[in-house]
C-alpha cells in the first residue's frame, strides 16, 4: 500500500470527496488547493491545505483532481519534478486520451473513474439509497494503467478503491476504452437522451397542457419499468404494439450514424474539446 498521497484540487467537487476518504483510510494525505472556497471547505472538516511543493515532497501517489482543462498545464509543471516511479492518477480519461500529459517514461500514469451507484441496487440504509454520486452507496469503478510497470495496476486500483469506497467491482479497461465510456457512453449517449426526456416533459406541460406532475410521474414510472426490462432486472415483456411504435419513433429520433459518437475519432475530438475548454 502507498503511504503518502498528494491530492491537487483537494477542495473541489471530486477532490473534497476523495481527500476525506484518504484521511479516513489513514494515508499521509497532502491536500493541495489554491482556491479560497476549496480551502475553506477543507478547513471546515479539519483538513489543512498545504502548498504544492510541500504536498509533492516525497508523495508516492499524486492525484490530479483538477478541472480537465487544467490537467495538461499543471502536469507539465509538476511531472518533471517528481521522483522516478511516482504514480500520477487522473480521474477522467479526457486529458490523458487527448494527449495532454507530458512524456516521461519513468512515471506511472493511471486513470480511474467511478461508475456511480447503480439505479437498481440492494442498499437498505436511507443514506445509501439516496446516494447517487457514490461514497455512501456501493459502486463499481473502472481503471486503466496508461503507462508504468504492470505491478502498478494493483496499486492504482487500490488507490481508486479507497477514493471511491465502498466499491463492489473493479473493471480493468484501456484509456481509450475509458474515454469511450466517458465522455462517450455516459455523456454523449445517456445524457442527451435524459436531456431530451426532461425537455419532452416540459413540452407535454407547456404545449399540450398536461399537468407537469402527471407527465413527470408518467415518464419516471415508465422509465423504471423500461430500464428494468431492457437491462435485465426484470423479464423483457413489452407489448408487440409498444415494440412497433418504438421502431417507428426511432426513425424520427435517431440518424443511422448515431453510434458514431462512440467511435475513437469522435471520442478523441470530444476529449480535445473538454481539455481545450471549447464548445463544438
Ligand atoms: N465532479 C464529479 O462528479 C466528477 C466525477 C468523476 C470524475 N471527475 C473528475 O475529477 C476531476 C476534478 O473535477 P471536479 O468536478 O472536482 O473539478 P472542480 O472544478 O470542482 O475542482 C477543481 C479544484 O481544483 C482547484 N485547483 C485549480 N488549480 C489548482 C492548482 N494548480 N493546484 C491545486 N488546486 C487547484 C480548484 O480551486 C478547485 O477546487 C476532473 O478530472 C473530473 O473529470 C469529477
Amino acid at each position: 500500500m502507498a503511504k503518502s498521497v498528494a491530492v491537487l484540487g483537494a477542495g473541489g467537487k471530486m477532490g473534497f470527496r476523495v481527500t476525506r476518504k484518504f484521511v479516513e483510510a489513514g494515508y499521509d494525505t497532502r491536500a493541495v488547493e489554491v482556491g479560497d472556497i476549496g480551502r475553506a471547505r477543507l478547513a471546515e472538516v479539519g483538513i489543512a491545505a498545504v502548498d504544492q511543493t510541500a504536498g509533492l515532497d516525497g508523495a508516492e501517489v499524486v492525484v490530479l483532481a483538477l478541472p480537465d482543462s487544467l490537467i495538461g498545464k499543471v502536469a507539465h509543471e509538476i511531472v518533471p519534478k517528481l521522483a522516478a516511479g511516482t504514480m500520477v492518477v487522473i480521474l477522467d480519461a479526457a486529458a490523458p486520451y487527448a494527449g495532454a500529459l507530458p512524456e516521461r517514461a519513468d512515471i506511472t500514469y493511471f486513470v480511474g473513474h467511478p461508475c456511480h451507484p447503480p439505479l437498481y441496487n440492494d442498499e437498505t440504509d436511507p443514506a445509501a439509497r439516496a446516494d447517487v454520486h457514490g461514497g455512501v452507496a456501493k459502486q463499481a469503478i473502472v481503471c486503466a494503467l496508461m503507462q508504468g510497470p504492470e505491478a502498478h495496476y494493483e496499486l492504482g486500483a487500490e488507490i481508486c478503491r479507497v477514493m471511491w469506497s465502498p466499491v463492489m467491482r473493479t473493471h480493468r479497461v484501456t484509456v481509450e476504452q475509458l474515454a469511450i465510456l466517458e465522455p462517450g457512453l455516459s455523456e454523449m449517449i445517456a445524457m442527451p437522451f435524459v436531456d431530451m426526456m426532461a425537455e419532452a416533459v416540459e413540452v407535454c406541460a407547456g404545449t399540450y397542457g398536461i399537468p407537469r406532475e402527471a407527465a413527470f410521474d408518467f415518464l419516471i414510472g415508465h422509465l423504471n419499468v423500461e430500464i428494468a426490462m431492457w437491462f435485465g432486472y426484470s423479464p423483457k415483456v413489452p407489448s408487440d404494439a409498444a415494440l412497433r411504435v418504438m421502431a417507428h419513433a426511432r426513425k424520427y429520433l435517431i440518424k443511422d450514424t448515431w453510434l458514431d459518437v462512440l467511435s475513437p475519432p469522435v471520442v478523441k475530438d470530444s476529449c480535445e474539446l473538454i481539455v481545450q475548454g471549447r464548445t463544438a
